[in-house]
């Protein structure tokens, strides 16, 4: 079966760029990515492309190729349904804020609305692809919901969990390590399967392609997540364990990433991760352990966020000690608020939990960051409900110039691996602050010795002096 036409519902982070790669790689399919927000639809429509709702180096120029020529964004959600032999979903599943499972399952009501619709205005057979991430066994349930819409349509399930980072979102896309794709063993199965393949096939090297059952490939993407955090929590124990001792973290881990078993990526020491799913899918991983009454692998894979709470926490109380005690009334810069460079993305970046530990401390938080809006920080912060919307105005506020933002500073930390922050004027940063002049640098980005010479007392994650 030859796919020829395609509809993703969700225009977010995922389906807005997987999709742009698949019609830019694949001329002859037609694709629709349907959304129920007018206004993101309307941003991805948009003919100023610097106006695309997510920033992603790389992504304008490919929707630029295939917009308009196989390439479509639409809020008519069951037209797009309707046209297409195969349907991505790439909704978001956050963590449950309610009920059962409150704060650690994941909430799958948008894909079972998703469900619902398709099964609403489907009226012919449909491959569906789980392009989510979801909670393992998940294709049951929207099988199910499918297969008792009262029409003769018949539809595969497919898990094609997405693999790709913010910020290298098109060149992991373009080049990715695997495609991995989950289906049912029946020869039925089998087709939809390889229709989807052959999608993939124009330009991914088969031999990084991947086919298994639908439920290893739903668990293969909670297992990537949570290992790739793993690693991150247990290099940021050991930059607390380097502080005390006097080893160097980075030292570190080039001396373990050296060795091929371990490997030198995600062994960089940070302020904490962020971002929308690792600690989403892990304490999702945790709650589907737990509700099969596995409580040693839950707590197992449970001590990753807390590890990484913990780092978030001892950042901000080390700023308040280092500050003498005290940061109340005091000017602290925070360069970068996006929880990773490159993007604009702030979904539970550690910067939101710095700024509000600061914030509690009655410090004067100011902060910069090269691509994120203003009324983003601040709706990041009303988030958490630690106080009223006014006071977060009041005791913070946001520069457009960096110079600016850090004028008058007590300190400056550094939130987010921005590769602008290393190349400013700092002898100039350094003369227009309040002295004793500090830096904590939660990336490790800065030259230490440089910021030394120049004046700052200057704290690196993960490393003693
Ligand atoms: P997102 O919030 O950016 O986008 C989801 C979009 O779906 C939103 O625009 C929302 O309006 C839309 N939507 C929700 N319900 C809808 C409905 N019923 N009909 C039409 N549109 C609907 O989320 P995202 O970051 O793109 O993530 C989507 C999924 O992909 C999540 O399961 C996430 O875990 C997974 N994922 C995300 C990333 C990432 O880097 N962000 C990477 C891999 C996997
Ligand atoms: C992560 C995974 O890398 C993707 O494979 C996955 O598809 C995606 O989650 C997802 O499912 O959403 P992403 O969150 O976009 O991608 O970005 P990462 O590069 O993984 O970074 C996550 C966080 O970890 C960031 O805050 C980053 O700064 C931090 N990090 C990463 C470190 O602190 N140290 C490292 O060595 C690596």
């Amino acid at each position: 079966m030859k796919i020829k036409n395609i509809c993703c519902i969700g225009a977010g982070y995922v389906g807005g760029p997987t999709m742009a790669v698949i019609a830019q790689q694949c001329p002859d399919i037609n694709v629709v990515v349907v959304d129920i927000n007018e206004a993101r639809i309307a941003a991805w429509n948009d003919a100023d492309l610097n106006n695309l709702p997510i920033f992603e180096p790389g992504l304008d120029a490919i929707v630029k190729e295939a917009r308009n020529r196989n390439l479509f964004f639409s809020t008519d959600v069951e037209k797009a349904i309707t046209n297409a032999e195969m349907i991505f979903i790439s909704v978001n599943t956050p963590t449950k804020t309610y009920g059962k499972g409150k704060g650690m399952a994941a909430d799958l009501k948008y894909i079972e609305l998703c469900a619902r619709q398709i099964a609403k205005v489907a009226k012919q057979d449909k491959i569906i692809v789980e392009k989510s991430t979801l909670p393992v066994r998940t294709a049951s349930a929207i099988k199910s919901i499918l297969d008792n819409s009262g029409n003769k349509a018949s539809f595969q399930i497919l898990s094609n969990p997405e693999f790709l980072a913010e910020g290298t979102a098109v060149q992991d896309l373009l080049h990715p390590d695997r495609v991995l794709i989950g289906g049912d063993t029946s020869p039925e199965g089998e087709k939809a399967i390889q229709a989807l393949v052959d999608v993939y096939a124009q330009w991914v090297p088969k031999n990084r392609i991947l086919t298994t059952n639908v439920w290893s490939s739903e668990l293969s993407k909670l297992t990537a997540n949570a290992f790739l955090a793993q690693r991150v929590s247990s290099i940021n124990a050991m930059s607390e364990i380097c502080e005390k001792t006097g080893a160097d973290v980075n030292e570190v881990a080039k001396a373990i990433g050296m060795d091929t078993r371990i490997g030198p990526k995600f062994l960089k020491a940070s302020v904490g991760f962020g971002g929308s799913c690792f600690q989403k899918d892990i304490l999702n991983l945790v709650y589907i352990a737990k509700s099969y009454g596995l409580d040693e692998v839950a707590n197992y894979w449970e001590q990753v966020v807390l590890m990484n709470n913990h780092q978030k926490q001892r950042f901000s109380d080390h700023i308040v000690k280092t500050l003498y005690n005290t940061v109340s009334g005091k000017k602290i810069t925070l360069l970068g608020w996006a929880f990773k460079k490159d993007t604009n993305d702030t979904r539970e970046s550690a910067a939101i939990q710095v700024a509000d530990n600061l914030l509690s401390e009655q410090a004067h938080v100011v902060v910069y960051d090269p691509k994120v809006a203003s009324e983003r920080i601040y709706a990041d912060l009303e988030y958490l409900n630690t106080r009223l919307p006014e006071q977060n105005r009041q005791l913070l506020t946001v520069e457009k110039d960096p110079y600016k933002a850090c004028k008058n500073a007590h300190a400056i930390a550094v939130l987010t691996e921005w590769d602008e922050f290393t190349t400013y004027n700092w002898q100039a940063i350094f003369d227009a602050m309040e002295k004793p002049a500090f830096v904590f640098d939660g990336r490790g980005i800065l030259n230490q010795q440089e910021m030394e010479d120049i004046g700052f007392i200057y704290y690196k994650i993960g490393s003693q002096r």
